[in-house]
């Protein structure tokens, strides 16, 4: 297959774990035999010094000419500290996502058995996890009017959903739930919220094509609580923007690490893979940042093109780094010397080795090369 992938590496840690995908695309390219194309693109704090926008036009024709698109991450703490800032980095991927209609957010969670000690929550509660957040992304208090008074003391966010926008994203959530466990849970407010009513309301009416699946409701204060508790009883959860986001981050606990998770975003005509994590200014350059998260977006991305097995090799891969602690210091404090690309090497190296003939495990954690 040919595909032609923008690549937005955009702020901080983005083009160091971006870097990481790109290096396993191209070992999958090589092993299946497809061509991948990379086309890459400013966004973020890095376009907004560049060009003053933080989403120039060039960036988002890039975006519509190519077949998907991997994203690394944005922000930057010149503008986090400074909340009169009129043009953000974040305006470029919220743009992002509201110009390619980009309406669904899928955000996969799991536990994996080898990282259950990573996690600070008990191994018994959260040991077999395994979560699909469909989060809605281009509506809600997000999008909805912003409004800042004259005097400068009063501020606003509606926070506003329609049928439709709640109608088309419920459809995706169950019909994955039905190759899934068959569960679904709407997380919402419905207890204050009239937008959250609406929720209840429309999800209620959808689930009625679905008789196969259960739907469940929690308020988003109780679910914040039953994720860490008792994260196994989700299969899919269902959620508008700002949940979404909220109940994301803090179900990354349960991997062990935020640096993990991978997400798509997808519309009925564009699609772009992510990892949910920010731009951890902090650690640019430094080779501690995770790509894990980042390559197991591109694997996502394989899946939309229905390139099944491709992408079950690079989680076979991940899982491989995973069990034999080939990972970064934010899951392997011990091993400081096995950097972003060293991660990706190993990842890139057991995808072109499949039989393990040509892998010398035992130099790994010296920091050599794993191909003898
Ligand atoms: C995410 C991020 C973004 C969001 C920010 C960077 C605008 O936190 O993708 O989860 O809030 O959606
Ligand atoms: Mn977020």
């Amino acid at each position: 297959m040919k595909l032609n992938i923008a690549v937005l590496p955009g702020d901080g840690i983005g083009p160091e774990v971006t870097d990481q995908a790109i290096k396993v695309l191209k070992a999958i390219a090589l092993e299946f035999d497809h061509t991948f194309i990379f086309n890459e693109a400013k966004v973020g704090a890095i376009a907004i010094e560049e060009t003053g926008d933080p989403l120039p036009e060039a960036t988002l024709k890039v975006c519509k000419e190519n077949d998907a698109i991997l994203f690394g991450a944005i922000g930057h703490p010149k503008y986090d500290n400074n909340p009169d800032a009129k043009v953000r980095p974040e305006q470029g991927l919220l743009k992002l996502r509201k110009s390619l209609g980009l309406f669904a957010n899928i955000r996969p969670v799991k536990a994996y058995d080898t990282l259950l000690d990573k996690s600070p929550l008990r191994k018994k509660n959260i040991k077999g996890t395994d979560i699909s957040i469909y989060r809605e992304l281009t509506g809600g208090i997000y999008f909805g009017e912003k409004k800042l008074s004259a005097d400068g003391n009063t501020a606003s966010d509606l926070c506003i959903y329609s049928r439709y926008e709640i109608e088309r994203i419920a459809h995706l959530a169950f019909k994955a739930s039905q190759s899934r466990r068959n569960k679904v849970t709407l997380i919402d407010k419905a207890n204050v919220l009239e937008s959250s009513r609406l929720w209840r309301k429309v999800v209620t009416e959808v689930s009625k094509k679905y008789p196969s699946v259960e739907l469940d409701y929690l308020f988003v204060d109780n679910a914040a609580m039953q994720m860490i508790l008792n994260p196994t009883q989700f299969d899919v959860i269902l959620t508008e923007n700002m949940f979404g986001d909220i109940i994301s981050d803090e179900a990354s606990v349960i991997g062990g690490s935020i640096g993990l998770l991978a997400s798509a975003s997808v519309g009925e005509k564009y699609a772009m893979f992510e990892p949910i994590h920010g731009s951890y200014p902090q650690a640019t350059n430094k080779g501690i940042a995770n790509p894990i998260a980042s390559i197991l977006s591109a694997a996502m991305l394989l899946d939309h093109f229905e390139l099944f097995e491709e992408a079950e090799t690079i989680r076979n891969a991940v899982d491989k780094s995973l069990k034999l602690h080939i990972t970064t210091p934010d899951l392997n404090p011990k091993f400081d010397t096995i950097t972003t690309s060293k991660v990706g090497d190993f990842i890139e190296d057991v995808i072109n080795n499949p039989d393990d003939s040509n892998l010398n495990f035992t130099n790994i954690h010296l920091g050599q090369s794993t191909i003898i």
